[in-house]
């Protein structure tokens, strides 16, 4: 009986409490995928194949954001020190223009830019993964594709949340047959769902590579979709899609070296912005969840996101000054007017409340592998099951991506966060993204690899966690299940999670003038971390039913 005990007691500890492995691990939003890239692995792939293997299952198994109907960003370091970043954000789509959500009033119609076929951009995950994957890959594209082919065509047997999150969404599939006819119905946890459509354009991928996607069957397919709804991705917006790789962004906070995804996405800049502006302070002494310290990340928060706002876009548009934001000289400057004992208020742009919507998805996964190569990617279709619009007989989802580009300047996106000029939208521009794919370094050595979902409050949840770990010694666990906050500028309010503040905390805020909103949990952070012997742990953000595996 002692032993059961014993026995029980210690198999609860171990799903607990992430274990240290030595040949590779990977962290994603859903265990079936994380295992694949373990797989990939074991059969000698690296952290890249075992990437790409990742991304194509949870377009199968976690479709309300992974996906091939939308994009992403991919963060990748190499043994022996070269780092580089892949855009492969959807497009504006050519005959896109900068009013065209605007109805004859000139009010945001909300409705056209986040469902069915007018909210599409032109999307990327192929084209990025496969690019990834013939550059810097080791395995052809039948060995990284096949667990996800399988998945697809012989099914899986859905999770209770998965389960869930498709009933709750009923309504907004029944808008669209080809959608009601794959998730609209009502399931229970442990159906076994198949998708042979999906199946069958996963498979042409495999075969025909880019092209398959890009062209022929599955583009005849998207067309058609696009003409049956008032849609105007066309077939030279797809031929013409075209991955970037870019440099990484570089940022250094209290001796760490970080790396991130530049413009288009905003995750970078953001972040290193405010881990600029919290390196002046002594976070450590202030102490973890304080009044004073949650002031200073609210003041902090409000300045960057102000920025954000006016300042970023698609840099090969608009002219980003990203050197002047990730600069600490720029940091200190900006904090000039931060009064400890008061908040500053937001100026009073008149806004919707749209940000209040939960459920939003993206998702999140990191990657290392024995040889010290790793990757960071954060891919999605937007809102959960993005436009809620499945390509018809192709069976797969497409995102509304396009609602991330500032409608009309001023005019608050679903998640509340507005925007200027710079994020206008205009013919094949990427719209701006808060996603936030970073790389960690301490003297040289990999410490932690990490992101998230959440819309705007991806970089402060990417943020809170690096704080926790450098300045906090907190464990990787500890880190992420921390609770959070989040302030964007406007509108003018601190999102607390629950368990963020006791009640002298919040009392202490309020009394400083800041007005506090309770909101639900926010970020799912999948996450890697080095130990110093150069073994690994992962773990996977308790807010969601995500898994960290590793051998
Ligand atoms: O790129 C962006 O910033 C958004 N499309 C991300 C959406 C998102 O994170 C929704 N998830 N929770």
């Amino acid at each position: 009986m002692k032993r059961f005990l014993i026995i029980i007691i210690v198999l609860i500890f171990a799903n607990v409490y992430p274990q240290s492995y030595r040949n590779g691990c990977v962290s994603s939003a859903d265990e079936l995928a994380s295992e694949i890239g373990i797989k990939i692995m074991r059969e000698g792939g690296n952290a890249i194949d075992a990437a790409v293997g990742v991304g194509f299952a949870l377009s199968v198994v976690y479709p309300q954001a992974g996906n091939i109907g939308g994009g992403g960003f991919m963060v990748i370091h190499f043994i022996g020190g070269k780092n580089t970043s892949l855009d492969y954000r959807e497009k504006a789509p050519s005959i896109a223009s900068r009013d065209m959500y605007l109805d004859a009033n000139g009010n945001v119609n909300d409705e056209l830019s986040t469902t069915g076929h007018l909210a599409v951009g032109v999307p990327g995950s192929v084209a990025g993964m496969l690019y990834s994957l013939e550059k810097y890959g080791t395995m052809t594209r039948a060995d990284v594709m096949k667990y996800a082919i399988d998945l697809a065509e012989n099914g899986f047997r859905i999770s209770s949340q998965l389960a869930n999150l498709f009933n709750s969404y009923r309504s907004d599939f029944s808008k669209f047959n080809s959608s009601n006819n794959i998730f609209g119905k009502k399931f229970r946890s442990g159906d076994l769902f198949i998708q042979k459509d999906l199946a069958n354009t996963l498979k042409d991928i495999r075969d025909k590579g880019k092209d398959g996607f890009y062209k022929g069957r599955v583009a005849d397919l998207f067309v058609n979709e696009m003409r049956r709804g008032g849609g105007i991705i066309s077939y030279s917006d797809l031929e013409n899609y075209d991955v970037i790789e870019r440099d990484v962004l570089k940022g250094t906070y209290r001796g760490y070296d970080l790396i991130s995804m530049g413009p288009p996405a905003s995750g970078g800049i953001c972040l290193f912005y405010l881990l600029n502006i919290v390196e002046y302070f002594d976070v450590k002494s202030t102490g973890f969840g304080t009044a004073g310290l949650l002031h200073l990340f609210t003041e902090a928060m409000r300045r960057v996101y102000a920025d954000r706002s006016e300042f970023m876009g698609d840099a090969d548009f608009v002219s980003v000054p990203v050197d002047i934001l990730t600069s600490k000289q720029y940091a200190k400057r900006r904090m000039k007017n931060f009064d400890g004992y008061h908040a500053t208020p937001s100026d009073s742009i008149k806004h919707g409340d749209a940000y209040y919507r939960e459920n939003l998805e993206t998702t999140h996964y990191s990657v290392a592998d024995k040889w010290g190569n790793c990757v960071a990617v954060t891919t999605t279709l937007n809102d959960n099951f993005g436009s809620k619009l499945v390509v018809d007989g192709a069976g797969f989802l497409l995102n509304n991506e396009m609602d991330d580009f500032s409608s009309k300047p001023g005019a608050p996106n679903m998640y509340g966060l507005i925007g200027s000029e710079a994020n206008a939208i205009a013919p094949n521009k990427r719209m701006l993204s808060s996603m936030t794919p970073t790389i960690i370094f301490k003297d040289g050595k990999l410490l932690m690899v990490l992101g998230s979902p959440g819309g705007g409050r991806i970089i402060t949840a990417v943020f809170q966690t690096i704080v926790n770990v450098i300045d906090f010694d907190m464990s990787l666990k500890d880190a992420i299940d921390a609770p959070r906050v989040h302030h964007q500028w406007y509108p003018d309010v601190l999102q607390v999670e629950s368990g963020a503040l006791n009640s002298e905390t919040r009392n202490q805020l309020i009394q400083l003038g800041h007005q506090i909103k309770d909101i639900g949990a926010f970020g799912r952070i999948d996450a890697v971390m080095f130990n110093e012997d150069g073994s690994m742990i992962g773990y996977s953000d308790s807010r969601g039913y995500g898994k960290a595996v590793g051998y």
